[in-house]
């Protein structure tokens, strides 16, 4: 059974960002049972949730996520569920070009796990929909916060949609891209695509490894889990061990190293 969580970023239950959701849902579910997989869909909106905007303490960094001040709200229920699915849907309105403040509360919130990525072995699709304007940034924004963490960025799937377009609208003028976003989503936690990852992310993790060795010694939580995952051992490749070919960890290992004599 493979589960998959979608995130609202609107308040708008029926917006644009919800219509789009459900013809996501309707191909996805339509690709499970033409293929005879069991897929399960957890729809929630972001802004039934009480999440409080983070105040910069840094408790999360230094001490753990389990000593955040505002830990009493309902962050911890978002992470669960997110913890407990194969996949990830995100979708936002875009906001003045960025993603809603209840996406941006939400991503903040858990700042924690780009220190210490948690979300490897999970795939995610970006979604954004707009007005009139571009994605671009919006999107970059939603695939960095989301592959820091640890997700396998499937996709990225725009919409323009005005102030409210009827879903059946959506449907005739956004058929193909949603139906291969959907496609793609269902095929990467199917096969497991998050073992082929991308030359970005195999730079990401060697920079980050690169780091924690020359911290290893340090008694932080960030280091301390970075050692505990293994990911400091210098035969460890990624997150979860890829299928990639060695020439590629090599060259993206070189990579990594270099920028990271950049960093403290
Ligand atoms: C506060 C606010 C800011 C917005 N900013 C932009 C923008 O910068 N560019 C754009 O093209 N559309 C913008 N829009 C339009 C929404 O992105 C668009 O209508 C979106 O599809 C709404 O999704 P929803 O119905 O799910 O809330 C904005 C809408 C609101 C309410």
């Amino acid at each position: 059974m493979a589960k998959i969580l979608s995130i609202v970023g609107s308040y708008r239950k029926n917006g644009n960002t919800a219509r789009v959701l459900n013809l996501l849902h309707e191909d996805i579910l339509n690709k499970a049972e033409r293929e005879n997989i069991s897929v399960e869909i957890e729809t929630v909106f972001l802004g039934e949730f009480n999440l409080n905007p983070c105040r910069g303490c840094r408790c999360c960094f230094d001490r753990g996520e389990d000593t955040c001040p505002l830990g009493d709200d309902d962050l911890n229920t978002l992470f669960k569920k997110m913890h407990a699915a194969d996949g990830l849907i995100i979708a936002t309105p875009v906001y003045v070009n960025d993603v809603s403040g209840l996406v941006k509360t939400w991503m903040d919130r858990l700042a924690f796990a780009c220190h210490r990525p948690q979300f490897h072995g999970k795939s995610a699709l970006v979604v954004s929909t707009v007005g009139t304007g571009i994605h671009g940034y919006t999107q970059d924004v939603l695939a960095a916060g989301i592959t820091s963490w640890g997700y396998h960025l499937s996709g990225k799937l725009g919409i323009t949609g005005g102030a409210l377009t009827p879903q059946a609208d959506l449907a005739a003028r956004y058929q193909k891209p949603i139906h291969r976003a959907a496609e793609k989503l269902v095929t990467d936690i199917q096969k497991e695509n998050h073992l082929r990852p991308s030359l970005r992310s195999l730079v990401t993790f060697a920079v980050q490894q690169a780091v924690w060795q020359r911290h290893q010694d340090e008694d932080t939580v960030d280091a301390r889990y970075w050692h505990e995952q293994g990911w400091t051992k210098p035969s460890t490749r990624f997150y979860l061990p890829p299928r990639t070919q060695p020439i590629v960890i090599l060259l993206t290992r070189a990579i990594g190293r270099a920028i990271a004599r950049f960093i403290a």
